[in-house]
């Protein structure tokens, strides 16, 4: 019984995007069941606040939930917190936060606080490496279930890191993938660059300009 309660949570993970490896625990997949996760934002923060499924939950100071409007029609999703974000406890603070602000509000023309965001990982890679396989896949159900209960009309993958992920295409490049809406469940998702990408690249701006007016044009 235990096994086929198993089985069906590990054939709903594949149709979610998931990719299997033999070393991550059968248990840690039982507590990740999204159906058994609470549905109200605050409930699943509680639900993982003591969450040490992965080597991140050592070093971190706080668990970067992700914060915004529970009803966001737009999501964005970037890679994992770094420093600042650590400290604090919110999701891009900082310049690429700045830059994320400006964005939401001079492209959307909308506030911070009307859409959602949140990251791959919640906890900080140390020295602010990419997040191994293992620790997002481990983070994910918690990512897919506040897009569950946001149920965002879009999704924006802030890099490589995030869109691969959330898609599992391990191999994608951002600069082919972006500008493109795909499906993803019941939203649609739009690949874009980083924030951190363009403050070392400020002319792929007007590439972020266009994929942003892209999904205003949907809103
Ligand atoms: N801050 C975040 O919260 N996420 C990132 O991907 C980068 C900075």
């Amino acid at each position: 019984m235990q096994d086929l309660k198993l089985l069906k949570t590990l054939y709903e993970q594949r149709l979610l995007g998931f990719r299997y490896f033999n070393d991550i625990k059968s248990t840690s997949f039982v507590k990740s069941d999204i159906k058994d996760m609470p549905s109200s934002l605050p409930e699943l923060w509680n639900y993982m606040s003591d969450c040490s499924l992965c080597n991140l939950s050592k070093s971190r100071k706080t668990i970067v939930f992700g914060e915004g409007n529970e009803n966001a029609k737009v999501m964005f999703i970037g890679e994992g917190p770094g420093e600042l974000e650590d400290n604090s406890g919110r999701p891009f603070v900082g310049r690429s936060g700045e830059l994320l602000d400006r964005i939401i509000q001079n492209v959307l023309q909308m506030q911070r606080k009307d859409v959602y965001i949140a990251n791959i990982v919640k906890c900080r890679p140390p020295l602010n490496r990419n997040p191994s396989e293992e620790e997002a896949l481990k983070c994910k159900p918690f990512l897919m279930k506040q897009i569950d209960i946001i149920k965002p009309k879009i999704i924006i993958a802030l890099g490589s890191i995030s869109y691969s992920y959330l898609t599992g295409d391990m191999d994608a490049k951002i600069s082919k993938v972006r500008g493109e809406m795909i499906n993803f469940g019941s939203s649609k998702l739009m690949p874009t660059f980083h924030p951190s990408y363009l403050l070392r690249n400020p002319s792929a701006k007007k590439e972020v300009m266009s994929d942003m007016l892209k999904v205003k044009a949907i809103l």
